[in-house]
């Protein structure tokens, strides 16, 4: 498949493998210093007070719901423009999950209908415990006024930036928590840096952090002043909650050092290249997309829409023929609500109209650090004769 152009693509220099192989050849190969480097760096970068690097992003929701206290009898709402990670984790505390319509120019949660959702919600007595906004493609949700929303209704925020390492809002970096109480990043191999598989979670507040640290492992404390009772002595342990092994490992934190060093390489050159699409397709019958003037994507995804009244074919039709041509186009997402699972749960089809009918429409176009201008124009080409 030499000729295949894929949606998404990591890159890994000869410094990131000489620091995975020096974490290999020491002493430590899990829960050495390089999770704590990785942490401080991510920390730094992103402008929070602390940072908890774990085995991916989905185990990093489901602690970040945990650490709220969200449970039975509780509600989360999301997005269902997203990956099915992010309201799954409500579904693991027993709580109960329901989404917000998107914003058809971001395609994030839209946050007048957020407002809206909760003025009802308030009458009828099911306020959410828990709100995730997710950063769809790498651009932050409008963060200002959902956390102003937060504290009129008292619902905690807990930010899914999975595709927005190195996006920034209103000048600030995402991951900063300065409108939430927890940022959630993944670096699995399409996102903005990787480990192979890891998450993070970042928040200012301390007591989350300690939560956080639990929670990654079995629920158990080593630190004497956190336990019930007196230490019996320096093995001692106390499991002070149901906690799980949600570590990442030393071999990847190394990886993520060593990956953070060209984030800004990495985020400056997928600008430069969806810049470079949005002129390239300005003239086709397609929808490019809009940025929020708040926001600078990290531009995880570059998402077109077919104006599919202009044009006779369907989107999968151009789909499939994009795919024969070697270009690996993608679908993000297939509305969370509309998955079997989420049927069986009780919702229905029709219920959330704005993204179900920019699920009709999208596309996510090629789009990593290594992608050449030379292959960018391929992608552009087989496009355009598609549409005509
Ligand atoms: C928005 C969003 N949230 C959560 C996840 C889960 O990330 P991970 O694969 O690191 O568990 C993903 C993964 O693609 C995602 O796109």
């Amino acid at each position: 498949m030499s000729n295949y152009i894929p949606y998404g693509r990591q890159d890994i220099s000869q410094a990131d493998i000489d620091a995975v192989v020096k974490v290999l050849e020491s002493d430590w190969i899990t829960q050495g210093p390089a999770i704590e480097k990785f942490e401080q760096v991510v920390a730094n970068y992103c402008g929070a007070k602390y940072a908890v690097a774990v085995s991916s992003a989905t185990a990093a929701l489901h602690i970040a719901c945990l650490a709220t206290g969200l449970g039975q009898g509780d509600t989360l709402w999301t997005s269902p423009n997203t990956f099915v990670a992010s309201s799954n984790c409500g579904l693991y505390c027993g709580a109960k999950v329901d989404f917000v319509d998107i914003n058809i120019h971001t395609y994030n949660l839209s946050v007048d209908e957020l407002e809206g959702k909760l003025a009802w919600a308030e009458k009828q007595g099911c306020l959410p415990k828990v709100l995730i906004p997710v950063h769809f493609a790498g651009q932050s949700c409008e963060m200002e006024r959902v956390a102003s929303l937060s504290d009129r209704y008292g619902f905690k925020v807990i930010e899914d930036a999975s595709h927005a390492i190195g996006g920034s809002y209103q000048g600030t970096r995402v991951g900063n928590c300065k409108f939430s109480d927890i940022t959630v990043l993944s670096f699995h191999p399409v996102k903005m840096i990787t480990t192979g598989e890891g998450g993070m979670l970042l928040t200012n507040e301390e007591e989350l952090y300690q939560k956080f640290i639990r929670l990654r492992s079995h629920g158990i404390t080593r630190n004497p002043d956190l336990m019930q009772g007196e230490s019996h002595g320096s093995w001692y342990y106390q499991q002070l909650e149901l906690g799980f092994n949600y570590r990442i490992t030393d071999i990847q934190a190394a990886l993520g050092v060593s990956q953070m060093e060209r984030l800004d390489q990495f985020v400056s050159r997928r600008r430069f290249l969806a810049q470079r699409y949005n002129e390239l397709l300005q003239d086709l019958l397609l929808t490019i997309p809009w940025q929020h003037p708040d926001t600078e994507s990290s531009w995880h995804l570059y998402v077109i829409r077919l104006e599919l009244d202009k044009i006779t074919k369907t989107n999968r039709q151009v789909f499939e023929e994009l795919r024969q041509a070697e270009i690996g186009v993608n679908l993000h997402y297939i509305p969370v609500h509309t998955q079997p699972y989420y049927q069986q749960l009780g919702f229905q089809c029709g219920e959330f109209p704005h993204v179900e009918k920019y699920y009709q429409e999208a596309i996510s176009l090629p789009l990593y650090y290594g992608l050449t201008q030379e292959n960018q124009d391929r992608v552009v080409a087989s496009l355009t004769q598609r549409l005509i």
